[in-house]
């Protein structure tokens, strides 16, 4: 699939988007659908502003990300309209002339000043408006009206070709970054340089970027979101996990990779086998799997490796029930992905809302849906060991179940993640990112 199939594809996308708003509305009981794409927020007591991050309500429509100001109407039965702000300003550069194979399909008004959206936005009363309190302008007033935020979040976990597009385009960018970020790893950069080639050659600055670069070097891997990225680098540099993604008309992609300096050593052996059972795991990723039972599968693969390589004792199915397993993988299998890189919905048990609960003893799961086709969700298990769950481990009732000389072996490493982002479909499942890796 080529950039020339996206206004195809943009506008089947576009079919279905209206569908749903058409569905979402009647559900609410509400004539238009009216979504602000957000507004800058500034610093207190100071006129910086913080990094626009436009309304992902807005972004579904459209893959514009930068255009604070702007409105998107939609009344069924209608052509959606943009209101577009168009400053004048001679600060800053202002947001292009819209442009690209989206326009066609959008009644665009440019306006001037944030004002001047209001005559050009259907009667309030009417209106679900969707979007952050500090978008309300005059009388219009985010209301996000329950009935349809959860009908239109709830869906949006089904992603259609032309989101898969944009989804490829992003991992391009990522695997282009992670592949620099390897390079300038084993060049021996520091957490901050490798960051730097991370993003120059993703060609996206941080603020681009759908998440904070997790950029760790030896023992930082232990630190789930480390973001500290260090100016010089440690000597000697055992390991390297990296978690970086990248976007592409508003959609993301989230990518983990870890690897050690000398291929000839244990840590390289323990990656090679979390790598394993993530494939295993990204296999499973198939319609009418619980993703919670994955989420335990994951545990139990990971236990295996443990006792594999001594570091406990326990059997997986024990390691899982005593919560020894979650001592070393302390986090969830993974979480939806596509506008937003930690997708919305993933606890929804319908589209008129409900939740499903995590299991328990597993609070930071983020997905417990039943995958469906069309669903796009990441496999991220991970190894780590953690200073402060370890002497948790050490002072209670399963400490003898660890071998603790193995545990001080591979301290210095940090630990290991592995992520890619898997396309749930009626067969085999899609992994986009080694795709990615393979094109490239
Ligand atoms: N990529 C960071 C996370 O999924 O939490
Ligand atoms: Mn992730």
């Amino acid at each position: 699939m080529t950039s020339a199939d996206w206004p195809i594809l943009y506008r089947q996308y576009l079919a279905q988007l209206q569908s749903r708003a058409d569905a979402a509305l009647a559900r609410g009981g509400f004539d238009h659908l009216v979504v602000p794409s957000g507004t800058l927020h500034y610093q207190a007591f100071d006129d910086r502003d913080y990094p626009y991050a436009v309304n992902p309500q807005f972004k579904t429509w459209l893959p514009l990300t930068r255009t604070p100001g702007s409105w998107l109407v939609y009344t069924p039965g209608t052509r959606p309209r943009l209101v577009y702000l168009q400053p004048r300003d001679y600060w800053h550069v202002v947001p292009q002339a819209p442009a690209g194979y989206w326009t066609e399909h959008f009644d665009i008004v440019v306006i001037r000043t944030p004002e001047e959206a209001l005559p050009h936005l259907p009667a309030a009363a009417g209106c679900a408006i969707l979007g952050e309190p500090q978008s309300a302008l005059g009388d219009y007033v985010p209301n996000n009206p329950q009935a349809v935020v959860d009908y239109l979040e709830y869906h949006r976990a089904f992603k259609t070709p032309y989101e898969i597009a944009m989804m490829r385009e992003a991992t391009r960018r990522g695997v282009r970054g992670h592949r620099a970020a390897e390079r300038a790893f084993r060049a021996g950069a520091s957490e901050f340089g490798i960051h730097l080639a991370y993003c120059q050659a993703a060609g996206q600055d941080s603020e681009e970027l759908p998440y904070g670069n997790i950029v760790a070097l030896n023992e930082h891997g232990a630190v789930l979101h480390y973001t500290d990225r260090g100016r010089l680098p440690p000597k000697p540099a055992r390991s390297f996990l990296i978690d970086a993604g990248g976007s592409h008309g508003g959609y993301a992609c989230d990518i983990t990779r870890t690897y050690a300096a000398d291929a000839g050593d244990e840590f390289q052996a323990l990656i090679d086998a979390v790598d394993g059972a993530q494939q295993a795991l990204c296999a499973q990723v198939r319609a009418g799997i619980d993703y919670r039972q994955l989420h335990l599968d994951a545990h139990l693969a990971l236990a295996a490796i443990l006792k594999e390589f001594g570091v406990i004792k326990l059997a997986p199915e024990a390691a899982l029930a005593t919560g020894v397993s979650a001592a070393f993988f302390p986090h969830g299998l993974g979480h939806g992905i596509g506008l937003q890189v930690h997708d919305v919905a993933g606890f929804a048990a319908s589209d008129a809302g409900g939740t499903i609960p995590k299991p328990e003893g597993h609070p930071y799961l983020r997905l417990t849906r039943v995958l469906e086709p069309g669903m796009v969700v990441t496999i991220e298990p991970g190894i780590y060991f953690i200073d402060l769950l370890l002497e948790e481990l050490r002072q209670g009732p399963h400490a003898d179940a660890v071998d603790w000389a193995r545990i001080d072996a591979f301290r210095p490493y940090g630990g290991i993640r592995i992520e890619d982002d898997v396309v749930c479909t009626d067969g085999e499942p899609l992994n986009l990112t080694r795709e990615g890796f393979a094109e490239a």
